[in-house]
């Protein structure tokens, strides 16, 4: 099974051009053009896998300070989740990992679906979101499963074994990284590439394995990236991001 990533990844759909984590964003990057999408997955406190980001809803919802993990499903649909980034978006609601999914392969999407467990639920939102991936996702080729979470990774490894997981390096790698990704036998390093440095990107193109850099809406740094041995970039502005890297072949 060979991964098929594109150059460009629209992360959380497309975050410069609709609201991250809904399902106008994976609309919108698939409207662009782009061929795979990002976005992150949490639980309700009913156990079901949503879009979100944040902890708690103040930054991208009308919801105020509450933890994402202390509201249900009913709750999280009350809420308003566009008029924070543009009037024109007002409306529209938190969607579901299922109704996500149903988009995502609607347009023949390749998908980075990245586990962001609120603090104590890395294994059970890790199954909840392998759960529904199991019962619908097909192409494991355009499929990468990534977290910061050390637990999640080894969850979805346990499940899923044969699926991709691409390992999520903070800007502070851990100093057991190698034995990590070898032990969680990620097929990808995705990194901070407004952090890294060269010589990080030189230790990892000795393993051999694609590197994908997060979050990139800077042509300057992508070219730069690019040069380095950078094979894709997440970014909110893909459009901005694909004239930069065609540039260079
Ligand atoms: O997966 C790449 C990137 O999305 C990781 O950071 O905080 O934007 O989810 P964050
Ligand atoms: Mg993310």
């Amino acid at each position: 099974m060979t991964l098929k990533f594109s150059k460009i990844i629209g992360h959380r759909g497309a975050a410069a051009y609709a609201p991250e984590n809904t399902l106008e964003g994976i609309h919108t990057a698939a409207d662009m053009g782009v061929e795979w999408v990002e976005f992150d997955v949490k639980l309700t406190k009913d156990q079901v896998p949503i879009l979100f980001h944040d902890d708690t809803l103040e930054r991208t919802t009308n919801g105020g300070d509450r933890p994402v993990a202390e509201c249900t499903l009913d709750e999280i649909r009350a809420l308003e989740a566009g008029s924070w980034f543009a009037d024109s978006f007002a409306g529209i609601k938190i969607p579901t990992l299922e109704e996500a999914l149903e988009v995502v392969i609607g347009h023949g999407l390749g998908l980075n679906l990245e586990i962001k467990p609120c603090p104590g639920r890395e294994k059970e939102t890790a199954e909840a979101a392998l759960d529904i991936l199991s019962q619908i996702w097909d192409d494991h080729d355009r499929l990468l499963i990534s977290s910061f979470s050390h637990v999640s990774m080894e969850t979805a490894l346990d499940m899923a074994g044969d699926w991709h997981r691409g390992f999520l390096l903070p800007e502070e790698w851990p100093e057991n990284w190698r034995e990590l990704a070898e032990y969680l036998d990620v097929s990808t390093f995705n990194v901070n590439g407004n952090k890294v440095v060269r010589e990080q990107i030189d230790e990892l193109l000795d393993l051999e394995k694609p590197i994908l850099a997060y979050t990139i809406n800077d042509p300057d740094r992508a070219r730069i990236l690019q040069g380095w041995g950078v094979d894709g970039f997440f970014t909110d502005a893909p459009d901005v991001l694909t004239d930069a890297i065609l540039k260079v072949h």
